[in-house]
């Protein structure tokens, strides 16, 4: 049998805000070979909208960056969304000259290991569902399939529901948004949702005069939840477009994912929702943004 390819040693640090140039050229070159490979597009436009990302994610608190160095050489970088008692990871990427030697495993294993340290309850992610090594990579670390995604564009024919008011949050609605995120989800994501509030992407819906439902952005990055299917579509006809790649439509929701294609969705591309630590299934509907 030949040898692995071995990489000068790997050394794992902290990631700076200097580092998102460099990071983000290869964030967007590992995404767009392995959807370019499998015939899908690219999650993102370009290294400018990658680099634009990780600088932000790099200096904002509440998420641990880290980057991979080899041979003076930095070949990946990973984040752990640390904002609730459930953390997200990603995006992770690594440089394709460098991809298959380990480098994944050990940035995977950094983010597991601050993440245990430090008491989360559980680390999730969504994975590229047509990407055979990084879901090897994630079950061989321990993340259980939970859900498929279905990734979705587009903008809906029907563009109110009847019963459902849908405004901007503000931060008096917090309390509600996380009251009902305790109730469908077991925990909140307070802090996630404050800042959507005072970015201006965050919804509500009222029905009956009360939150049945809320979003902190109708896209690839943002996240969604309501009592009933109902809800979340109101949600979802509100918005001219999704931001980023799309929304995320739990695939096994057929209720929901069949009326996103009545409504002239489209699908863009398969994901999965993987866990590992605290799961349960959630008690209401539900999108998760591309972290969990
Ligand atoms: C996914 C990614 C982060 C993984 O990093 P990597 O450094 O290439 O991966 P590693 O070498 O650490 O680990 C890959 C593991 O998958 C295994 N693997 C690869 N292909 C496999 C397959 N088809 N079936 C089973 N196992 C497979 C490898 O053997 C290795 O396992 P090992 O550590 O037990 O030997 C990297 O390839 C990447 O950047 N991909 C493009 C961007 C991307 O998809 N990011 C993830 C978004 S969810």
């Amino acid at each position: 049998m030949m040898a692995r390819e071995t990489l000068p040693e790997v050394v794992v640090r902290i990631a700076a805000p200097q580092d998102a140039p460099v990071c983000g050229q290869i964030c967007f070159e590992a995404f767009s070979a392995i959807s370019t490979a499998h015939g899908f597009p690219c999650d993102f436009p370009g290294s400018e909208a990658t680099t634009g990302l990780l600088s932000r994610l790099f200096s904002s608190p509440g998420l641990y960056c880290v980057v991979a160095e080899s041979g003076g050489r930095i070949v990946g970088s990973n984040v752990l969304d640390e904002r609730s008692v459930i953390q997200g990871v990603g995006p992770i990427t690594i440089d394709p000259s460098a991809q298959n030697l380990g480098v994944g495993r050990r940035l995977m294993q950094a983010v597991m290991d601050r993440a245990n340290e430090r008491g989360a309850a559980g680390i999730r992610l969504a994975q590229a569902g047509f990407h055979n090594r990084s879901l090897a990579l994630y079950a061989s670390l321990g993340f259980d399939v939970r859900e498929p995604l279905s990734c979705m564009q587009g903008r809906t024919h029907e563009r109110s529901l009847p019963g459902c008011h849908v405004r901007p949050a503000k931060p008096g609605d917090a309390e509600a948004c996380n009251v009902l995120s305790r109730r469908v989800h077991g925990y909140d994501r307070g802090v996630d949702l404050e800042q959507a509030i005072e970015q201006g992407t965050a919804r509500v819906v009222e029905r009956d005069g009360r939150i049945t439902g809320y979003t902190t952005h109708l896209a690839f990055f943002g996240h969604s939840t309501a009592e009933t299917n109902v809800d979340l579509q109101s949600l979802i006809v509100s918005a001219e477009s999704f931001a980023g790649a799309g929304i995320l439509v739990p695939s096994r929701n057929h209720v929901l994912f069949r009326w996103c294609l009545t409504n002239g969705l489209r699908v863009v591309q398969p994901l999965t929702l993987m866990s590992t630590g605290l799961y349960s299934d959630p008690s209401g509907a539900w999108l998760p943004s591309v972290l969990f």
